[in-house]
């Protein structure tokens, strides 16, 4: 394979050459306070970090209006992911995870053998009366991505809190909301009322998504004390570095940061839905920082992906999602979802 061929050569292109649309990465960077705070405290990188993260967990606590003590922070939501599969399931439990969707749910099962149920889509939406279909006694967790990754639907409020519900408190059930910025859906559900009226939901949040600090690997969970004593004592000591805290710190306090992007990322999301769908293209109406295009054939998508890939344009097939016939689009720059419609116009 030429060099040019391989997506994690062109995603290492940090020169500006190649437009990186395929990891839902910030387009417009993190916010000047984040960065700022690290040019400040560079020198301290020969210390060890704060082991506990009191002053970001009391942060966080305050944000969501949970104690700090209902709060776990990572290198990454990621590493929760890991960390629930890898710790809080016995080896014949299993977890349930719509098909397409988050593919490291997936990828974790597989890494701890434990049984994986995989339910169908309604639409490209997660059918939640499926998913409470496919649980049973032996079902420990169960993952939902709200926006879903990666086809940018949603659930609303009233529909989880049916699915809820359903449910056992001994089947934890992860909202996965690290898109949940982007959302500008009147009915997303207000996933801390629903933590405060059911004692197995756990809410994951990430830093690397509209936050800009996905190079320094940062996420945390806010779930019942009890759930997170567990995790917390299962933690690395030092997973979390100095700089990624600081970072995670100052872009909390920037909310016009995350105002600006969350609006820049609605009007490119607006733009590209209704040029692709000009073009005859399958898209998905979306919630996040992506879409998510279906194709009649695999050929087709191929066809998509390699014409992006010639113009230093990357984007992601789904197999490792679950579906062989579609792509999913990160929302770029102005510049680089106009070079994208240009480029497939021609
Ligand atoms: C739905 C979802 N959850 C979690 C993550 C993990 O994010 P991170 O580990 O960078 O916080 C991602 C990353 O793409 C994601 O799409």
């Amino acid at each position: 394979m030429k060099k040019q061929e391989s997506p994690l050569y062109v995603n290492l292109d940090y020169e500006g050459h190649v437009k990186r649309l395929a990891q839902n990465e910030n387009p417009y960077g993190p916010s000047p306070l984040a960065k700022e705070a690290i040019a400040q405290n560079i020198n301290k990188i020969s210390l060890y970090p704060d082991v506990v993260l009191t002053e970001l967990k009391e942060k966080l606590a305050a944000k969501h209006h949970v104690s700090p003590q209902e709060i776990i922070v990572s290198n990454g939501s990621g590493a929760i992911i890991n960390s629930l599969i890898k710790f809080m399931m016995g080896n014949t439990e299993n977890i349930v995870v719509p098909e397409i969707s988050f593919v490291a749910y997936k990828l974790c099962a597989a890494i701890y053998e434990r049984e994986c149920r995989i339910v169908p889509m309604k639409n490209y939406s997660i059918d939640l009366h499926q998913i409470a279909q496919s649980c049973d006694e032996k079902t420990r967790l169960v993952f939902l991505a709200n926006p879903n990754n990666p086809t940018g639907t949603i659930f609303t409020h009233a529909e989880i809190v049916e699915f809820l519900n359903q449910i056992p408190p001994d089947t934890i059930v992860v909202l996965d909301e690290a898109y949940r910025e982007y959302v500008n859906h009147p009915d997303f559900p207000d996933s801390i009322q629903l933590f405060k009226n059911h004692v197995n939901v756990i809410i994951l949040h990430s830093f690397s998504k509209i936050y800009g600090l996905a190079g320094l690997r940062i996420g945390y969970g806010i779930g019942q004390k009890s759930i997170i004593e567990s995790l917390e004592k299962k933690r690395l000591p030092f997973a979390v570095g100095s700089i990624a805290n600081i970072a995670a710190l100052a872009s909390l306090d920037d909310k016009e940061h995350i105002r600006e992007s969350a609006s820049l990322n609605a009007g490119s999301r607006d733009f590209l839905f209704n040029e692709l769908s000009r073009l005859g293209y399958q898209v998905i109406p979306s919630q996040g920082n992506f879409i998510f295009i279906s194709f009649p054939s695999t050929a087709e998508r191929d066809q998509m992906h390699d014409t992006l890939m010639e113009n230093k344009m990357v984007v992601r097939k789904m197999e490792a999602f679950g579906d062989n016939r579609a792509l999913r689009i990160s929302l770029g720059s102005k510049e680089a979802n106009g070079q994208l419609v240009d480029c497939l116009k021609k």
